[in-house]
């Protein structure tokens, strides 16, 4: 297992904490937003199962479509859809070398279009647009990467964590382990045969 992350130090600090679980990984420096670093990622790796593509921001938390900043906008599409499109297209030899590649997309229900349009969901009132269409545009290359590797033996599927108490969802409902429950599940059953799906513990997300 290797643990990606832009900061060496605290992807070796995630590392210690597996070890002492009992789990065996590697950090491996990568900046999603950096191609040099990617490429440079990828090298280091010899066999792949799984990518999970996780790194996520959003900087433009609590504000309202007409006051959002390009800026703002550009920096939330860079590392969660630029970066894992890039991260994705360098890192898919070695998933196609696979028996059996999976890519998972750490995706979110506030991309959701279905829920995002309903008048009655808490989705509905976030204002995080820059966030909400980045995920969105997860979801739709999800689905495209899907159709394209059709036939071959690597699946793409897009999981929705819920609100999990992270310093990014600062007071979620969700703990760690419950947030990770469908990605776990998804990575780990012992075949695969879902594709271009959108889901959580709960079962399959609207998009
Ligand atoms: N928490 C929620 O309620 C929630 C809900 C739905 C979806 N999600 C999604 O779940 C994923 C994980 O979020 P989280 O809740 O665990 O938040 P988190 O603790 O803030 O984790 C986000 C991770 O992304 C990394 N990252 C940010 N920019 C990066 C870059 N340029 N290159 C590489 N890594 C980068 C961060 O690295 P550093 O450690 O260096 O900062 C951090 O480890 C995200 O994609 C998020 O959108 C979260």
């Amino acid at each position: 297992m290797y643990v990606g992350s832009r900061n060496l130090a605290r992807g070796q600090a995630a590392v210690d904490q597996l070890k002492a679980v009992g789990v065996q990984a590697q950090a491996v420096q990568l900046d999603v937003t950096n191609h040099e670093s990617i490429v440079a990622a990828k090298e280091r790796i010899a066999d792949l199962d799984v990518l999970i593509n996780n790194a996520g921001i959003a900087v433009d938390h609590e504000t309202k479509p007409l006051e959002l900043s390009l800026d703002a906008i550009r920096q939330d599409f860079n590392v969660n859809y630029f970066g894992l499109i890039d991260v994705t297209q360098v890192f898919l030899p070695l998933l196609k070398a696979a028996p059996a590649g999976r890519i998972i997309n750490i995706s979110s229900a506030v991309g959701s279009l279905t829920l995002a349009s309903d008048t009655s969901t808490s989705i509905h009132r976030l204002q995080a647009s820059g966030y909400q269409a980045a995920k969105s545009a997860v979801n739709m290359f999800t689905i495209k990467l899907a159709a394209e590797l059709e036939g071959t033996s690597v699946t793409v599927n897009a999981v929705n964590t819920g609100w999990v108490d992270t310093s990014f969802g600062g007071g979620g409902n969700r703990t760690v382990q419950v947030g990770v429950a469908r990605t776990v599940e998804l990575a780990s059953a012992e075949t695969l045969t879902d594709s271009g799906t959108f889901s959580d513990i709960d079962g399959i997300v609207p998009w």
